[in-house]
């Protein structure tokens, strides 16, 4: 089969890497790619929202089975027009990926399905809103109801802070009419953590949970970004927590989708908040978590292809899903500055050749000019090593990041530290 993969980031990477491993491939096409997926994939530069782009890109080359990377356009509806097309595709309907693309459609779901995440309340109206702020416990998260790039949930530790989300959401429109719509909710504590599962519409099949990091300095200080650094599995999630996850989160997600006519198909993502009442859903997300996916895919045993056609055909019922034993670690390398202003186009070395065994350097921000790789976004690399535990994988994985180089890179050394802690009190 012929397999295009549509997004250009590291998790993308990680899709194409892990699909060539198939059996049932023959080749894998990526649009628009990196440097480092042109060398696993052919590429092709056309944008992601590109939808009829795309769609005769598909079918000029062939292709047999299309893999939706970026959540952009699964909320615009990639996954309808590719099908409606004759185009076999794996991804939530536009319909199932409202889930994603508005947190009051998510929240009402999950209020209608007892399902457990924050109080909350919605504003259209911005006066109201700011009402209800003024007499709010504090701390309190603002979030905009649509899509903003991961940037839309602040987090209000003062009163006035929760002023400030409210005018930047609402009157300054910095995520424009994503924010035309605020949800207020209770802020909670604890420690998150991403479950990543294959559904068919009814069926769940489920990838390693993992945790992200997501601001940008060591001890999870300094701005949010899209993720700096990943590890699986989480070492505080035993085996009957992850059930009751199942059971209290993702199947009922599921069955209610399903009930309200939104029958959901694709990597469903559960963004959990682990409270002293139990887990409770932050968000969902209707597609791969970056850089998640990089920690997470290594470890999946099974043929992901295969998956992906169970979850497309709903035949997942039928379909063993297998896990590596052992551990991942991603530590992602940024550009000097990210997330807020940085340089392009530095030349990268240490790219050649097999830096370490048991390492996978995925490609995000890079680009090829003339044979050089240069640096051409704000997360560059995600660097996973592979270990037979926690401690094993961050050793190789930090040997592998320190042969790597380019004017300005910086990442966070304390990827999975606090794992390596707990682990060590539960030893
Ligand atoms: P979201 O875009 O909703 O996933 O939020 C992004 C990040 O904001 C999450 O990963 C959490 O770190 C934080 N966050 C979101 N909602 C809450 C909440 N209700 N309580 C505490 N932290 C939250
Ligand atoms: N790593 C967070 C996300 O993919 O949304």
């Amino acid at each position: 089969m012929n397999v295009l993969v549509i997004g250009g980031g590291g998790r993308e990477h990680a899709l194409v890497w892990k699909l060539k491993q198939s059996k049932l491939v023959t080749k894998v096409y990526c649009a628009p790619g990196n440097a480092g997926i042109s060398r696993d994939a052919v590429c092709e530069d056309i944008p992601v929202t590109d939808f009829d782009g795309l769609l005769k890109y598909a079918v000029k080359e062939n292709i047999n089975y299309t893999v939706v990377g970026p959540e952009v356009p699964l909320v615009n509806g990639v996954v309808d027009e590719f099908e409606k097309n004759g185009m076999p595709i794996f991804g939530p309907s536009k319909k199932a990926a409202e889930l994603e693309g508005s947190k009051a459609f998510a929240k009402y779901i999950m209020n209608k399905y007892d399902i457990p995440t924050a109080g909350y309340r919605e504003f259209v109206d911005y006066e109201q809103a700011k009402k209800f702020l003024k007499n709010a416990d504090i701390p309190i998260v603002v979030k905009a109801d649509g899509l903003a790039a991961g940037k839309g949930a602040i987090v209000c530790n003062d009163r006035e802070k929760a002023y400030e989300a409210l005018d930047l959401i609402m009157k300054k429109n910095a995520f424009g009419a994503a924010g035309r719509k605020v949800i207020i909710e209770e802020c909670l504590t604890g420690y998150e953590v991403s479950v990543l599962a294959i559904a068919d519409g009814e069926t769940l099949v489920y990838l390693v949970p993992s945790q992200d990091h997501k601001r940008i300095f060591d001890n999870d200080e300094g701005p949010n970004t899209g993720g700096m650094g990943a590890y699986a599995p989480t070492p505080h999630i035993s085996q009957a927590m992850m059930e009751r996850i199942k059971k209290e989160i993702m199947e009922p997600t599921i069955k209610g989708l399903a009930l309200e006519g939104r029958p959901y198909k694709g990597v469903l993502y559960a963004g959990l908040m682990m409270t002293s009442e139990g887990p409770k859903v932050l968000e969902y997300n209707c597609r791969f978590g970056d850089p998640e996916t990089q920690a997470v895919l290594p470890l999946a045993k099974s043929d992901l292809l295969e998956a992906m056609m169970a979850s497309r055909d709903g035949t997942l019922k039928d379909f063993v899903w297998e896990n590596e034993s052992g551990a991942a670690v991603c530590v992602v390398i940024a550009s000097g500055g990210y997330p807020e202003k940085y340089e392009k186009g530095k030349q990268i070395f240490g790219l050649d050749g097999r830096i370490e065994e048991d390492v996978i350097v995925f490609h995000a921000g890079t680009k090829w000019d003339d044979d050089r790789i240069v640096t051409s976004g704000g997360r560059v690399l995600g660097v996973t090593a592979m270990g037979t535990d926690i401690k094993s994988a961050v050793d190789t994985v930090y040997r592998a990041v320190g042969k790597i180089a380019f004017d300005g890179a910086y990442y966070r050394k304390d990827i999975a530290a606090r794992a390596l802690a707990n682990w060590r009190r539960s030893e």
